[in-house]
């Protein structure tokens, strides 16, 4: 059969990789891609937004399956109208990606069918915003309503800058419109976790559990990015937490979507707060974390084609997953500047050195050739992801391949999957 892939990052990268190993595909694009797609499929230069595009080349080529990678094709409706022309694709409908598109949605949502989640508000309006903070304290969290690749989100410390996050979003100076309504809720204490699962609306297939990295900096200091590095398993997700994150977060948000004749068919993924055995919902997804995508494909041991394509069906009954009992990280290689403005267009020295190690993938993310080189030009440049026998094991895997790599202010965490370490003593 025929895939195409659409994005241009880590995930995506991640998606072609795994997508690739399978007996099922005989052709597979991506659109746009990256040069690390470019290795294993062939780009094609249409942009993720460029819908009609996308549609037209699907129907010239007679693609079999389309898996849609990022948050905006999916917000701007690319499952409907693929849908309509007959297409089969993987990736939630507008109706239901709303989930990720609107955190003011999705808390309503949480909060009409008892999903655990944050003490909240819905604001447009400065003065209600202040007051809600007034009477609520410091720290407290303002979250632009609308999608902002993962930046959209200041925890403040002083009502000072909260005052500033709300003023700022509800003017339009940040994030434009995506910001014209903010979410302002409760700070939650606690270790966060990445759940993900496959559904088709009804039936929940969880993926194994994972921990991102959203700080910029080690120990969890900075602002917040997309990302800076994941893991698989996540030794804070134990059997009781999962459960309840089955329960009460995904078969609560499954059943609420459908109720409300959205009906949820896609990977959904839970940003999860957990302090002792309480789970809460930070937000949701309507796609694979990136980079959580890496370290998890990397350690599904199933064929992903059949499950993509029983989740397009809209029937995952006959679908069991396995996964390698080794654990994966991935860390992300950034550019000087992330996630404010970055440097760009700098040559990336050492890729194929890190190529030559074993169980070592080097996902590109922000990347393009240039004169026979490989640049930066992305905020976030590459995810470089390893297997290991224990967490540590992978981790030192993950870092020699990252040692071996260099640009002009390359920044990377070095304390990706510490946390897993210390849990597991
Ligand atoms: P979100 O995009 O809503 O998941 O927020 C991005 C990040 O901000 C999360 O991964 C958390 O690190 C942090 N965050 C969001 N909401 C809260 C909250 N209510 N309490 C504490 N931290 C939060
Ligand atoms: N890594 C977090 C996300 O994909 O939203």
């Amino acid at each position: 059969m025929k895939v195409l892939v659409v994005g241009s990052g880590g995930r995506e990268h991640a998606l072609v990789w795994k997508i690739a190993q399978s007996p099922l595909v005989e052709k597979l694009y991506c659109a746009p891609g990256n040069p690390g797609t470019a290795q294993l499929a062939e780009n094609v230069v249409i942009a993720v937004d460029n819908l009609e595009g996308l549609l037209a080349f699907a129907k010239e080529n007679a693609i079999d399956l389309t898996v849609v990678g990022p948050e905006l094709p999916l917000s701007l409706g690319i499952t409907d109208l693929f849908e309509e022309h007959g297409l089969k694709v993987f990736g939630a409908r507008k109706n239901a990606a709303i989930i990720e598109a609107s955190k003011a949605f999705a808390k309503d949502l949480m909060h009409k069918y008892q999903v655990p989640t944050a003490a909240y508000g819905v604001f447009t309006e400065v003065k209600e915003a202040i007051d809600f903070i007034d009477s609520t304290g410091i720290p407290i969290v303002i979250k632009a309503d609308g999608l902002a690749a993962g930046k959209g989100v200041i925890i403040a410390q002083t009502r000072e800058e909260a005052v500033e996050a709300v003023t700022d979003m509800l003017s339009g100076n940040a994030f434009g419109s995506a910001g014209a309504r903010v979410v302002i809720e409760e700070f939650l204490k606690g270790e966060e976790a990445s759940f993900l699962a496959f559904t088709d609306g009804s039936r929940i297939i969880p993926l194994a559990s994972a921990q991102d990295h959203k700080a910029v900096f080690d120990g969890d200091k900075g602002p917040n990015t997309g990302g800076m590095g994941a893991y698989s398993p996540a030794p804070v997700v134990t059997k009781e937490i999962h459960d309840k994150a089955m329960e009460e977060v995904m078969r609560r948000t499954v059943e609420g979507m459908a109720a409300e004749g959205r009906t949820y068919r896609g990977v959904l993924y839970a940003g999860l707060m957990i302090d002792g055995d309480s789970v809460k919902t930070l937000e949701f997804n309507a796609r694979f974390g990136d980079p959580e995508c890496q370290p998890l494909l990397m350690r599904m041991k199933s064929d992903l084609v059949p499950v993509l394509l029983a989740v397009a069906s809209g029937d995952i009954s006959g679908v069991e997953i396995e996964w390698h009992d080794q654990a994966t990280i991935c860390v992300v290689m950034a550019a000087e500047g992330y996630p404010g403005d970055y440097r760009k267009g700098d040559v990336i020295a050492g890729l194929e050195e890190a190529a030559t190690l074993e169980e070592v993938v080097v996902f590109h993310a922000g990347t393009r050739s240039a004169d026979g080189n490989i640049v930066t030009s992305g905020g976030r440049v590459l995810g470089v992801t390893a297997m290991g026998e224990t967490v540590q094991g992978a981790i030192d895997r993950a870092y020699r391949a990252v040692d071996k790599i260099s640009w002009p202010g390359v920044h990377y965490r070095r304390d990706i999957g510490a946390k897993a370490v210390k849990r597991q003593g």
